[in-house]
Parts: structure tokens; sequence; C-alpha cells
């Protein structure tokens, strides 16, 4: 594959872009507008300038991922995509308007994947132009340091579309993991379970937040505790997340953690807003309870 586009171009869609392009593809990003794919690359170009600042790459290697980023304000250049990644909002509703206006450009051999989270590959698929070039992709975060990528084919996917997303991730230094199509895939059906419990031991004042994370980070050997990473994360990703695997199984396991739901609403949203389970605004993150 040799050009890649990525819709939304936030922590994950420039994560993508930026690792992309490290590998030496061309990379179409764009947002809900060209202002907004421009300041996702922005961001990119702030993350290269740290590794070259830490002399993890070299500056003309720096300026040469770079040159291969191009933001774009519509889908209509995304006819040249070999591989068209959404990575927006995770929600359905967003997810499934842009594979209807992607598809109208999606090229005769192009395929179109989801960086869904949890949402059903099956269900969206049925939005794209072809369903057996339609599949998801789901990326780690953050993307050029994770080795992971899930690979999860609905049950319209053809097989020769899973080989060849399989062949571009791990094109990519990726290890990959195939999932059936089953809410939360494998990885989050696990980590969601655990970053809610974890606030609801906060709620029920077991015990602090530094403590619940040094509990993970001593205890499990964690790099970082479950609300830390919640944080990282967004709470609001994570609260959309345990929603769809509550509303698609209606195990009440995955009911949210009612004080997840008020930081949300708080507009407390982890790193991105400056404030979630720590508080961002100073050097060091410092906790808010
Ligand atoms: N681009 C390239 N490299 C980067 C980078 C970037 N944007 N950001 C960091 N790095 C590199 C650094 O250069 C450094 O490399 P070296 O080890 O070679 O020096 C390495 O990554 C570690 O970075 P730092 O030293 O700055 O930070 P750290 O050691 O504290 O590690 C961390 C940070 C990698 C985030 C670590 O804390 C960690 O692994 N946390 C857990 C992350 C995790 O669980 N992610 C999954 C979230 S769930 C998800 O994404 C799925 C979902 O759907 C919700």
């Amino acid at each position: 594959m040799r050009t890649i586009a990525v819709i939304g171009a936030g922590q994950m869609g420039t994560g993508i872009a930026q690792t992309v392009a490290a590998h030496g593809m061309q990379v179409m990003l764009s947002d809900i507008d060209l202002a907004t794919a421009n300041g996702g690359k922005a961001k990119i170009e702030t993350s290269v300038t740290k590794l070259v600042g830490r002399g993890k790459i070299e500056a003309d290697q720096a300026e040469a991922l770079l040159s291969r980023i191009t933001p774009v304000g519509d889908y209509a250049p995304m006819e040249a995509a070999d591989l068209i990644i959404e990575a927006a909002t995770e929600r359905e509703e967003i997810k499934n308007t842009i594979f209807e206006r992607a598809g109208k450009v999606l090229g005769p051999d192009a395929i179109m994947a989801s960086n869904t989270s949890s949402i059903p590959i099956t269900r969206m698929a049925n939005h794209s132009p072809d369903p057996e070039r339609f599949i998801g992709l789901h990326f780690f975060n953050p993307v050029p340091v994770m080795g992971l990528i899930e690979v999860i084919p609905g049950l319209a996917t053809a097989s020769q579309t899973t080989d060849r997303v399989t062949g571009f991730a791990e094109g990519l230094g990726k290890q990959v993991v195939l999932s059936q199509d089953e809410p939360g895939f494998v990885v989050n059906r696990i980590l969601l379970p655990m970053i809610n419990e974890a606030v609801f031991v906060l709620g029920q004042s077991t015990a602090g937040i530094e403590d619940i994370d040094k509990g993970c980070r001593l205890g499990l050997n964690h790099p970082m505790g479950p609300l830390q990473l919640a944080d990282f994360v967004g709470l609001d990703t994570c609260l959309d997340i345990i929603k769809v695997l509550y509303k698609t199984t209606r195990d009440s396991k995955y009911r949210p953690a009612p004080l997840l739901v008020k930081y949300v609403e708080a507009g407390w949203l982890g790193r991105k807003s400056g404030r979630g389970f720590y508080d961002y605004s100073g050097d060091a993150p410092v906790p808010t309870r």
C-alpha cells in the first residue's frame, strides 16, 4: 500500500498518520474541516520535533516524514487512497456518516477500515460501499509506541481484505492479534471493565486516586495505573466503550460507574481537557481526590 487516508485528526488519527508516514507511505489527513486537519498535522510536528530533540530520529527524517502528510479539507482526494482508515469519535452515527460519504470516493480495489474500539464491524460495514472490503483495524495509544494492532474482520469481510490489512499492519512494525467481531474485541473487553471497576473503587472511597494507581503499577507491574490510563485514553472514550459493551451484551457487569458518567458530564475528560482524575495544569499531574 502506498497512499493511506486517515479520517479524524485527534489523538488516534494523528498517531496513525505519524506512524504510517514514518514507514514511507503518503498520508492524507482529514477532519471536520481543513483547519482542524492542519491542527492535527501541527500536533504531529510537535511530537516529531520532540523525537529529534531526544536524538531518536534525524532532522531530515522528520522533515521527510512531515512532507508525506497532507491535510485535506474534503474526501474527494481520497479516491487515490489504497486504504481509508476512519479514526473519528467513538459514536456509531458519526462513523456511519463518514463511511457513507467517504465510500463515494473509495477506489475499486481500496479498503475501508475503522479504528473503532468496540462498535461491531459487521453492523458498520453496511454503511460502506462494499462490506467485503470493510474491516476493523484497532490501534493502541500512543500509536507510534504501542506494538499491537487488532484486526477484526466482519461477517462479510473477504479473506483477501484481512490478509492485505494484516500485511499493512505488520509493515508498520506492529504485531497483529486477529479478533472475532465481538463487543470490545479482545483487549478493550478486558481493559474497560478494569478501568470501570477502578472508578467504582474510587467512588466507594475504598482508596484514593494515587493509591489505586500505585496498587496496579506496583502490584501488577502495569506501566500506568487504571485511572491514569483512563485520563490518557480520554474519559469520554472510556465511557463510550463501556456503554457499547453494556448495550450490546446487556450484561450488568459492564454498567458504567456513576462517577465516570459524572466526570464526563462535568467535561473532565482527562489529559486532553486538562483535568480528569488528575489535574494537568501544572508541571506534573496532581490527583484531584
Ligand atoms: N512518537 C514516537 N515515539 C514516542 C512518542 C511518539 N509520539 N511518544 C513517546 N515515544 C517513545 C519515546 O521516545 C520513548 O522511546 P525510548 O523508550 O526509545 O526512549 C518511549 O516512547 C517511551 O516514552 P517516554 O519515555 O516519554 O514515556 P514513558 O516511559 O513514561 O512511557 C507510555 C509512556 C509508553 C505511554 C507508557 O506509560 C505506557 O506504555 N502506558 C500504557 C499505555 C497503554 O496502555 N496504552 C493502551 C491504551 S488503550 C488503547 O489505546 C485502546 C483503546 O481503544 C482505548
